[in-house]
């Protein structure tokens, strides 16, 4: 049978052929890396889509990369991923499993490709399809060393994944957020208090910087800018003096100081030279020192209110910003990039990450994704936004 492809989507190095011809394929589907809302509507997508358009079978593994070395799987046809659209979180489960570096029960770690394969093998699948944001990319490469074909969907609240305009899960954590900022706002004016409200985002400021701009915070710090303490205490003043007793600060969780920026922007070129053991140690002091940065909200906040002379109260939001139900744009975002992969399937593509771009749905080879992070440019229309409205950024 032959079906014409749909209008406007781009294939590999050239394009997609106009025509492909339609084969049944076996596919498989997991989750992997934190949850985000919108997975269930992408594997909803890919299923509904591989099933009714090309005619396939499709199974899902339980639990990650895990679950798929364990052969924790489940048989989806169509009426299980009916009524899963509005859903959070993932009915499959996920983990954080590296494919390499499995760890076992009774604490040793293996290398899980070679069953992960056989498993796949076992199953006779033709494709795996992977829901995951960088980490994912990066143990996709891994499995397709190994001769299992594998595409992958960008999902992730943080946004960080090159190659696609935007991940599915990050709108609504930006909704999530803002509503927390806009109801913050209300009790800061009421005590004439400095909110603090720390963001997720891992180590870009995405979130805090969407969401912040949404919700009207007065001060936005992100990683990519470095901030100055003394800086924000100054804006907070000013504000004082013009009359706004209360403000609020929306805090990216990576959000680093200029001070630590400085001491980090030694150890990572440091890294980079080095070789053998003294790479492994630097790399080690620079996941520490990551680590010690993060939290640094709590002392942010001590440090505005000793500033300031206003009280301070800071507000952690978490794992909220991961939970419920996606809003429309995600749907609509993993709808459009679960059934545009079921078509790549189908037409024999693997290796790569099925992303947004503009009105076009591309695939983009998984080497040029793994072991990247999209940062916030500088010079982004959010952020040049920020600075017209006079928003602190702390630098
Ligand atoms: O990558 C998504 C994310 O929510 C980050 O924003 C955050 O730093 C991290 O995951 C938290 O991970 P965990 O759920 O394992 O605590």
């Amino acid at each position: 049978m032959l079906r014409k492809t749909q209008p406007g989507r781009r294939g590999l190095g050239g394009g997609l052929r106009l025509y492909h011809r339609l084969v049944a394929k076996k596919i498989g589907i997991l989750t992997a890396g934190g949850d985000s809302p919108g997975l269930n509507a992408a594997i909803r997508a890919v299923g509904k889509a591989a099933i009714r358009a090309h005619g396939m079978t499709v199974i899902g593994f339980k639990d990650g990369f895990r679950g798929l070395m364990e052969n924790r799987y489940i048989q989806l046809e169509s009426d299980d991923l009916s009524g899963i659209l509005t859903r959070g979180g993932t009915v499959l489960g996920t983990s954080r499993t590296n494919c390499t570096k499995v760890e076992m029960p009774d604490g040793t770690v293996i290398d899980g490709r070679t069953e992960m394969a056989r498993v796949i093998e076992e199953h006779q699948i033709d494709a795996l399809v992977c829901l995951g944001g960088d980490g994912t990319a990066k143990n996709a490469i891994k499995l397709e060393s190994v001769g299992v074909q594998v595409l992958t969907l960008p999902k992730t609240i943080d946004n960080d994944v090159v190659g696609t305009d935007v991940t599915f899960g990050f709108d609504t954590a930006v909704n999530i957020a803002t509503e927390a900022i806009d109801r913050l706002h209300s009790t800061a004016h009421s005590h004439h208090r400095i909110m603090v409200v720390e963001l997720m985002g891992h180590t870009v400021g995405w979130l805090a910087l969407g969401a912040g701009l949404a919700g009207g915070a007065d001060v936005i710090l992100i990683p990519e800018i470095p901030h100055d303490v003394d800086t924000v205490a100054k804006s907070i003043v000013a504000r004082k003096e013009a009359g706004s007793t209360f403000s609020i600060a929306a805090v990216a969780e990576g959000a680093i100081s200029a001070e630590n920026a400085a001491k980090r922007a030694e150890m990572v070129p440091e890294k980079a030279k080095a070789t053998g053991e003294r790479k492994a140690t630097l790399k080690r002091a620079l996941v520490e020192f990551d680590k010690a940065n993060v939290g640094g909200t709590s002392d942010l906040a001590k440090k505005l209110s000793d500033l300031t002379g206003l009280e301070s109260r800071l507000t952690i939001l978490g794992h909220v910003q991961r939970g419920g139900t996606p809003t429309p744009a995600d749907r609509l975002l993993a709808t459009r990039l679960g059934t545009a992969c079921a078509d790549f399937i189908a037409a024999g593509i693997h290796g790569v990450m099925i992303a947004a771009r503009g009105q076009d749905t591309i695939a983009v080879p998984l080497d040029e994704v793994a072991g990247q992070t999209r940062a916030v440019p500088v010079d982004h229309s959010w952020v040049l936004s920020a600075r017209r409205l006079g928003i602190s950024l702390g630098d």
